[in-house]
């Protein structure tokens, strides 16, 4: 078992990759617990799940709103608990994000754990602290920043996770070996079987490589004030193309990556070689579903992203596999690079 650190100035939050979950009780307090899951977690693991109140909400981003955050706020009222209560989340991003964003308002903030059940989470939405809601289209515009005391992932849980649900995990995972490991990278160029077999020690060492370079990022900008803008690689355009076309957020980001690195090796800062190299990677495991959407749905679409400041927008680009850099550039050149993909596809 792995243990990781994220350490900031005002909490300290460690991420337990390779611990199996079944032992999750002994890191919670004796009383006020509450687990906070999905119908389909709860299905396959509710018999396992440690004795408390448990709330379930409807899988995927719908539940992602604030009137769900309100109405699972008003059954902790009604099991009665306080500001010594406790949240443990057990499940992918979704219940991550919305678990950690309730702990952070339930009377002020009490106190939560995650068990990570999905790839996706595990690579990347439980570590970092980020949680939030959706408000009508624009993700993620409702939220805080506070770290979970601790994150389970038990990569044997990966064992029940639909294929696409695993892809969609799969292109966080290279994310992060393109923005700053490449020795990831090679890892994932020369094990897609294994990967593909859902290999326990494979994945264990790939989840903690990528919780490794996040806590790293997040240690250093927790508020994302420079460096942790990195972790948005893809992001721009996969948000908008997550919203328009409803698909999974990983294959959305994949799509994402794809126009970034074709972006970064038009202005000269990759080289083909690299650039096919990514893109092949995102081919091979089937991430890029071509769900391009129009330049009007794009420009209305990056213009209530959250990240744009003015008519700008922090654009992270790749410099190479294993590097990231972020450019302040303006919603039109984006737009326009846009355009310009799209005329040669
Ligand atoms: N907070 C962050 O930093 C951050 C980072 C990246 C993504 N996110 C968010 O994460 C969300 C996506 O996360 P996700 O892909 O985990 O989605 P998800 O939570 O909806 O899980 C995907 C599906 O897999 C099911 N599932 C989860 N674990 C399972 C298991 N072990 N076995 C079988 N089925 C299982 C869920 O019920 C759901 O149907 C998005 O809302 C995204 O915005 C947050």
């Amino acid at each position: 078992m792995e243990k990781i650190f994220i350490n900031t100035p005002y909490t300290k939050s460690e991420i337990l990759v390779g611990q199996s979950w079944d032992s999750v009780s002994e890191l919670l307090p004796e009383a006020g617990v509450v687990i906070l899951t999905d119908d389909n977690v709860l299905k396959l693991y509710g018999d396992s799940f440690p004795d408390v109140p448990v709330l379930s909400v409807t899988p995927g981003e719908v539940s992602k709103k604030l009137s769900v955050v309100e109405s699972l706020a008003a059954k902790l009222m009604e099991n009665g608990i306080d500001r010594s209560g406790f949240i443990l989340a057990i499940g992918g991003g979704v219940v991550c994000d919305i678990a950690g964003f309730l702990a952070a308002v339930y009377m002020r903030g009490i106190r939560c754990g995650f068990v990570s059940t999905s790839l996706l989470s595990q690579v990347d939405a439980s570590t970092g602290g980020k949680n939030g809601v959706n408000l009508g289209s624009t993700k993620n515009m409702i939220g805080t920043i506070r770290q979970p005391e601790f994150v389970v992932c038990d990569p044997s849980m990966l064992s029940t996770l639909p294929d696409d649900e695993f892809l969609s995990g799969l292109s966080e995972l290279i994310k992060t070996a393109v923005i700053g490991d490449k020795d990831l990278f090679e890892i994932i160029e020369n094990s897609r079987k294994e990967i593909l077999e859902r290999d326990s020690d494979m994945l264990t060492m790939l989840i903690t490589q990528a919780v490794s370079f996040k806590s790293r990022v997040v240690t250093e900008d927790e508020k994302e004030t420079g460096l942790r803008r990195i972790l948005n690689f893809g992001h721009t355009f996969g948000h908008a193309i997550e919203l328009q076309r409803g698909i999974k957020h990983g294959f959305a980001v994949a799509s994402g990556m794809e126009l970034a690195t074709e972006f970064s090796c038009e202005i000269g800062l990759i080289s083909s070689d690299e650039k096919n190299r990514i893109i092949s990677v995102l081919n091979y495991f089937n991430l890029l579903e071509q769900q391009y959407i129009t330049e009007s749905e794009m420009e209305k679409l990056i213009v209530h992203d959250k990240k744009k400041t003015g008519a700008s927008i922090h654009f992270v680009f790749t410099e190479g596999i294993g590097k990231a850099t972020v450019k302040k550039i303006t919603v039109s050149d984006i737009l326009d690079f846009y355009k310009r993909f799209r005329q040669k596809r």
